[in-house]
């Protein structure tokens, strides 16, 4: 069977790693225009099976693919039958059996796990309601071009318990961060990602989990959030808004939980005012546009890893 790649759980420190420093290499002979195209995808296609919205999901992959010499299908929740006319089991078996990686964003953890075991070919998540696998990457790209090193960091979590955190908390332990965590009272870590996050890290690396924002950045090198609402809550937006009073990261915030001299400000994207101010995400303490452009380097790493060489991360 195909490896997949379906939350940072599933890389050991050193795939992790290896993984960071493939994407900067990438970055760098991009950005220079030293990158050399071997091509090794010429003739293959990649499928993009994605039943949500994406802009920098979909253009990362998109274009990491093109630059492996590939060539991306993208198939979104109109184009295809899948869900309206047909399984997920039938979809995945036809799928995989004409592309040679399937990149998928779904809602349900239970989809992208199912696609995974029914698929001849590797896939990866593009994000599910548990974990957002690349986004890791590149947000650990981001961190090791702004502070050169993790061990000794300490990031903070401002923010709901969705699947952004988990494997941003993931990788933080798994690399030698400490993190600290605050979300709303109503709406904490699961115990089972709690589980996941002691499994997870490398030693010393500890996780803290508070409701208190102030709590949270104490000493923090880096303080990061995501939306409140994810994609599929939109029913919940009023009730959330309200439980997520005092958690808009601001500098304000900063200074009064007593954040590292140095910290930088994370996210995703997309971003809403109510969980960022304008002066923390355009300040020059914010890196989120690289953390984006980022996505693409992680994304052409992660695809060379689990498609070119067969799941083998080196
Ligand atoms: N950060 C992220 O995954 O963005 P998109 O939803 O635009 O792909
Ligand atoms: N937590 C957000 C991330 C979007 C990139 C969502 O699931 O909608």
């Amino acid at each position: 069977m195909a490896r997949s790649f379906i939350s940072i759980a599933d890389l050991t420190a050193t795939e992790l790693k290896t993984l960071v420093a493939n994407g900067i290499k990438i970055k760098k002979a991009i950005r220079s225009g030293n990158y050399k195209n071997p091509a090794p995808l010429q003739g293959q296609t990649v499928s993009l099976i994605f039943s949500k919205r994406s802009t920098r999901t979909r253009i990362s992959t998109e274009g990491a693919v093109a630059y492996l010499g590939g060539q991306p299908m993208f198939l979104g929740k109109d184009d295809i039958q899948l869900g309206v006319n047909e399984s997920l089991y039938d979809t995945t078996r036809v799928v995989s059996s004409m592309t040679s990686a399937i990149v998928a964003r779904v809602g349900p953890h239970s989809d992208i796990q199912a696609l995974a075991k029914d698929s001849r070919v590797p896939v990866i998540n593009a994000l599910c309601e548990k974990f957002h696998p690349m986004q890791a990457v590149a947000d650990m790209i981001a961190i090791q071009e702004a502070f050169g090193a993790f061990s000794g960091l300490k990031v903070a979590w401002v923010g709901d318990a969705n699947n952004v955190l988990h494997d941003f908390a993931l990788a933080s332990v798994k690399l030698g961060m400490d993190i600290s965590i605050a979300t709303p009272s109503g709406r904490p870590v699961s115990d089972e990602i709690k589980k996941l996050i002691a499994n997870n890290a490398e030693s010393g690396a500890s996780a803290h989990y508070t409701s208190d924002p102030l709590e949270a950045v104490k000493d923090a090198n880096v303080i990061v959030t995501d939306t409140w609402i994810s994609m599929g809550q939109e029913e919940e937006t009023q009730q959330k808004l309200k439980e997520f009073a005092g958690y808009q990261v601001t500098m304000d915030m900063a200074a009064k939980g007593g954040a590292a001299a140095n910290w930088k400000f994370m996210h995703c994207l997309p971003r809403h005012k109510e969980e960022v101010d304008d002066e923390v995400f355009y300040s020059d303490r914010s890196v989120v546009f690289e953390e984006a452009e980022n996505r693409l380097y992680s994304a052409i790493a992660v695809l060379d890893a689990f498609v070119v060489n067969k799941g083998v991360v080196e």
